[in-house]
């Protein structure tokens, strides 16, 4: 297996990559700056297991650094690289839009930049469903066009795809975006829906449930997630854009009543204004990653957010 570099290794996705890529007997350089957008110990935690395996080299390096960054590509010689590390969340970009654009955007042209210095053979760039804006045309597909995403976050993630266009046009990188819905699992964000609500839910507290409940969300299990991410850094394609999600969106109300039934308690909801930024439904249309990656979400919802809880509830303490 190649040498890989993976951007925000400490984080959620980025831990659950790091991990598949170690046990398919990779060597991987995690590249992570451990920010406060959440609870840094968590981060420390998702990478703890992995720092005495030898494959494994952890960079503690911003990817807007342009003389560290730069020196890492040249250092590893890095043959694969799948770029995860962002700023993420759409509600707050809304009051950040800067440093949004910053980390997403000069961050991802840092990185994008190094890796031609060492013609990296293989790139993916970690997108999302959230560049769809509030599009009605369901399920999403990757042609549909235009795009008008609604938040600082998407329109970060939409500009992220473009400079990845241009670097396979000008540098003949190969790079895949891969659009991720929702994804959920153990390990999964303190300041995600699946979290969130199983907290307040466990711990009696009301929920705050922005809108009516009907809106819909693929949500869509991370080892589904990472399993469609290894594939494309398997297989180069040029410059392709692919939606992985689950082809199965979830009504916000049922999702509710699928964490009551397995914590076996009662939510008590605090009905909230819809949020800024939010779109009424996520559903992906995954025809062409079944085509080009061999991608099958296999991960119900329910199974899914039973090994969810029973991570939560091992780990809640330690957050
Ligand atoms: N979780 C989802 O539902 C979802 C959906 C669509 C897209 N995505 C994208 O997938 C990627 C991973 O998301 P996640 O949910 O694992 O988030 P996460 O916040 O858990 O992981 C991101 C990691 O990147 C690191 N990071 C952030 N800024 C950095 C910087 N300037 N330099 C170095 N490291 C930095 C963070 O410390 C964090 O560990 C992100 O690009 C996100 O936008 C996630």
């Amino acid at each position: 297996m190649p040498k890989t570099l993976v951007t925000g290794a400490a984080g959620f996705i980025g831990s659950h990559t790091v991990r598949k890529l170690l046990a398919e007997g990779a060597e991987v350089i995690g590249i992570d700056n451990f920010n406060d957008y959440y609870d840094p110990k968590v981060k420390e935690k998702n990478v703890s297991e992995f720092l005495d395996n030898k494959n494994f080299t952890l960079e503690r390096v911003d990817i807007r650094d342009q003389e560290k960054i730069p020196e890492i590509f040249k250092k590893y010689e890095p043959s694969h690289a799948v770029l995860l590390a962002a700023r993420a969340g759409v509600r707050p970009s809304i009051n950040a839009p800067e440093l949004y654009n910053d980390v997403n955007i000069n961050g991802t042209l840092n990185l994008l930049q190094s890796a031609t210095q060492v013609n990296t053979e293989n790139i993916v760039f970690a997108s999302s469903s959230s560049v769809y804006g509030g599009s009605k045309e369901i399920p999403f597909t990757e042609t549909q066009w235009p795009l008008q995403p609604i938040s600082p976050y998407a329109a970060t993630k939409l500009g992220g795809e473009n400079l990845a266009r241009y670097f396979h046009q000008q540098f003949n990188l190969n790079i895949t975006c891969l659009r991720f819905f929702t994804v959920y699992g153990p390990s999964g964000r303190p300041d995600m829906a699946p979290y969130l609500f199983t907290d307040w839910i466990n711990s009696g507290k009301p929920i705050k449930r922005f809108g009516d409940g009907t809106t819909k969300r693929d949500y869509t299990y991370v080892a589904d997630i990472v399993d469609g991410v290894v594939a494309a850094l398997k297989k180069p394609l040029g410059y392709e854009i692919i939606n992985l999600g689950n082809n199965q969106p979830v009504m916000l109300n049922d999702f509710i009543s699928t964490i009551e039934k397995i914590l076996g308690k009662k939510a008590e909801i605090t009905q909230m204004p819809e949020q800024p930024g939010d779109v009424p439904m996520t559903y992906a249309n995954i025809d062409k990653a079944k085509k080009l990656l061999d991608y099958n979400p296999k991960t119900t919802i329910e199974e899914g957010m039973k090994n969810f809880i029973n991570w939560y509830l091992k780990n809640k303490n330690d957050h």
